[in-house]
């Protein structure tokens, strides 16, 4: 191998902590999680310079929805490199357009415009941009615990903790309790331009919203004249079961954002989704918003490939077969553990381990990894451990994680004396 492993454990972590982060290093080092990402395949990865193997069930919350190294996504990456590069973002550009017209067709409604992005962060933010624009309005109201990424605005709708160091957070944001709609009802006034959720907060570690939630919202955004902004940045591509996260709640809203999945986890790309009356904010300077890198036409093709694979009926099809394999070995599992696993969090593949405190999710994440299977906790509830496979992997793999899943739990009640 030519990039993986050249210097052994010890030189790779000396020269990340003396370029990169001393205190990632650090703390990855502390905790015994000093693994390498090195050669990657499919659900599993490998680390750098042992044999240890992971399966990877973080997915960097749905990079990785295809796996890694997915054939058709490093062909089509290959293709497209045969005869395209960046582009010129000032410029007409085929490949965005064509990109942008297949999610005009698989987004729901009539969300008939995209503008591309690098990063989710990135796309929610031109979507607040979008909002306040056009509505001329400021106040942007967004969930306690959720999360949208560390750039400007989208910083400024998340939560105290990623913003407190930086100074005050700009005029206008405002977090409500998600889920519940008599604070979001109370939170409108007269200056609000937009409504920001995820479809399931992820790093609020998964509570599932009940079926009426959205249309509830929807409608308190229709009666009050204010935008609905959905991030289906971890949800879409088929992570639930349906293309997009918001389709099992019926609506559409006005701006929907993706990112990660469309990278097929070989090239970045997000996109802000919305439709023609929005787009009518563009008009007057249709320049107001650029991104150098954002929608790079290399990685047009790779995110075509993307779509095409993730709506296919048969692919979203299988998410499901396995979503009730999971549904039906976690019944088992919280009869087993009682005491530590209260249950899991699940629409589709969106899923989280709920357990029984807030010491639990990092003690699981250390589990997991002992028992060859990376599952992160959830930052913002760590009671929960985020369990995202890849959407194509098959139903064998899914009873392996389920087993390794149980003696990750064993594991962690014995380590807690729970
Ligand atoms: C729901 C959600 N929105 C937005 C983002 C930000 O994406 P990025 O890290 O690509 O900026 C994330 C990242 O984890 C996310 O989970």
């Amino acid at each position: 191998m030519k990039y993986i492993g050249r210097d052994g454990k010890e030189g790779i972590i000396n020269r990340f902590a003396r370029h990169v982060s001393s205190g990632k290093a650090e703390t990855l080092k502390t905790f015994g999680l000093d693994f390498v990402f090195g050669h990657r395949e499919g659900a599993y990865v490998w680390d750098a310079t042992s044999d240890k193997r992971l399966i990877n069930c973080h997915c960097n919350g749905g990079v990785f929805n295809l796996g890694h190294h997915n054939p058709k996504i490093i062909a089509a990456l290959m293709d497209s490199l045969k005869e395209l590069d960046i582009g010129n973002h000032h410029f007409i550009s085929e490949q965005r357009a064509i990109l942008a017209e297949k999610l005009a067709q698989l987004t729901p409604g009539d969300m008939t415009y995209t503008v591309f992005g690098v990063s989710g962060g990135e796309a929610i933010d031109l979507a607040i941009k979008l909002a306040r624009g056009y509505t001329k309005k400021l106040k942007i109201i967004s969930a306690v615990g959720g999360y949208h990424g560390h750039t400007g605005l989208a910083l400024a709708a998340g939560d105290e903790q990623y913003r407190q160091p930086f100074g005050p957070n700009p005029p206008g944001f405002v977090q409500v309790p998600f889920g519940n709609i008599s604070a979001l009802r109370q939170a409108i006034d007269d200056d609000t331009a937009a409504v920001i959720y995820e479809t399931i907060p992820a790093t609020f570690g998964m509570p599932i919203p009940p079926a009426d939630f959205f249309p509830q919202v929807k409608s308190l955004c229709v009666d009050n004249r204010i935008l609905l902004i959905i991030d289906e940045v971890q949800t879409g591509l088929g992570r639930t079961g349906k293309l997009w996260g918001i389709e099992h709640y019926d609506l559409v809203p006005d701006i929907m954002v993706i990112g990660k999945g469309l990278s097929g986890g070989i090239y970045p790309m997000s996109a802000t989704c919305f439709g023609k009356e929005l787009e009518s904010f563009f008009h007057e300077n249709p320049f107001i918003h650029i991104s150098t890198f954002g929608g790079a036409e290399v990685g047009c093709p790779v995110a075509l490939a993307v779509l095409e694979e993730s709506s296919r009926p048969e692919f979203l099809g299988h998410v499901r077969e396995l979503a009730e394999i999971f549904a039906h070995g976690f019944k088992e599992l919280k009869a087993k553990h009682p005491t530590i696993l209260v249950g899991l969090r699940q629409l589709g593949l969106m899923m989280g381990i709920e357990m029984v405190n807030d010491q639990c999710g990092p003690i699981m994440t250390k589990a997991c990894y002992g028992h060859g299977i990376l599952s992160i906790y959830a930052n913002n509830d760590r009671r929960v451990s985020q369990l995202l496979p890849p959407l194509n992997i098959d139903r064998k793999l899914a009873y392996e994680i389920i087993e390794r899943v149980d003696g990750a739990l064993k594991d962690t009640k014995e380590f807690l004396s729970l």
